[in-house]
């Protein structure tokens, strides 16, 4: 496995009290293998990827258990020097704010080309022709020309083209796109996920793809978890959690996307809020809002059941896994 989390836990200290945000989550993801990470606002996705990353903010954020398996090298036991040799290098992350996380003083050239001259010490001429290579593997037309921009002077896909470019820059092993696509409009959104997939393909990286939306998922994913309050409730290859879903949280999700079919049909949607993470409820953390709640979910934190029917790994933290899938 290229990257394995464990057990990972992590809180934030805030003026309410300890926010459990991630609450022993592990997974997995291979050399050129696809992750999605699902589930609604807060759930813990972009923390775990943050610790992954090795960019969680400490304090208020502290990383209380867990091991972040690189290659077999616990991340959580560098020292932060050589931390810094995997961020970059083997490992990054593309943000749903492109504006944000590109330098708006530098030309677009002088930022792409500034990975090849502090990490590979290449000449600024040398860095320049990559920059303009990049560009052009990532599809910006008049890569030449507009190397000498910047990012302001560039459109919201083009800009997270940009940012793809930067994180592909040194040809790392893993890559972790946090709601890559979330800030453009739909065709442009169908764009740049292609254009990460086909990278993906041909780079043979592991993508770690974090996202709401299921219904760009299914094209592009090999695996998905779901994350509810900081855990994961569901773990399956992309196909089977379609075919039928082992989680009444996932069986929610899915029934919330809008379908051409059904158009005019009122949406479905999961009642309720995710809850505070201060105030985690008992036993199963979703039982407040699942239509199947018994007893033992309001008592019992439910285990990640092993769901495997075929021969592919499946896992569901409800206790009544067996009704979801078949009901
Ligand atoms: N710097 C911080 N200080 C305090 N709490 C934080 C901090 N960063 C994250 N949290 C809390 O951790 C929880 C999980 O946040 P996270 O950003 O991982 O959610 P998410 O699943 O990525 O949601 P979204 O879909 O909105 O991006 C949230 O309740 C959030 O308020
Ligand atoms: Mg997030």
């Amino acid at each position: 496995m290229l990257l394995e989390v464990r057990d990972l836990h992590v809180e934030f200290r805030t003026r309410d009290g300890v926010a459990k945000a991630v609450n022993g989550v592990s997974y997995g993801v291979d050399a050129g293998e696809t992750l999605a990470v699902l589930g609604e606002s807060g759930s813990g996705k972009s923390v775990t990827a943050q610790t992954v990353m090795g960019i969680l903010d400490v304090p208020p954020g502290r990383i209380t258990a867990g091991e972040i398996l690189f290659e077999g090298r616990d991340l959580l036991r560098l020292k932060e020097e050589e931390r810094r040799k995997v961020r970059g290098a083997e490992m990054a992350m593309i943000f749903q704010d492109a504006l944000s996380a590109l330098n708006p003083v530098l030309t677009v050239g002088d930022q792409l080309g500034e990975m090849f001259t502090v990490h590979r010490g290449m000449s600024r001429k040398d860095a320049r022709t990559k920059a303009v290579e990049l560009m052009d593997r990532v599809r910006i037309p008049a890569a030449k020309q507009r190397v000498r921009q910047y990012p302001h002077q560039f459109s919201g896909g083009m800009r997270q083209r940009i940012m793809i470019a930067m994180a592909m820059a040194l040809e790392p092993k893993l890559i972790i796109a946090d709601e890559p696509t979330t800030a453009l409009d739909v065709t442009v959104q169908a764009q740049v996920m292609e254009l990460l997939a086909e990278l993906r393909r041909e780079l043979h990286m592991g993508l770690i793809l974090i996202t709401h939306d299921l219904g760009v998922v299914a094209d592009v994913a090999d695996k998905i978890a779901v994350m509810y309050a900081g855990r994961i409730v569901e773990t399956a290859p992309v196909h089977d959690i379609y075919k039928a879903p082992a989680h009444p949280y996932t069986r929610g999700l899915l029934d919330s996307i809008p379908r051409l079919d059904q158009k005019g049909q009122e949406l479905y949607a999961i009642k309720g809020l995710p809850p505070n993470l201060t105030r985690i409820p008992p036993g199963c953390a979703f039982h407040p809002r699942c239509p199947m709640a018994q007893d033992v979910c309001r008592t019992d934190v439910p285990p990640l059941y092993d769901v495997t029917d075929s021969d592919a790994e499946r896992g569901s933290a409800c206790h009544f896994w067996r009704e979801c899938l078949h009901g």
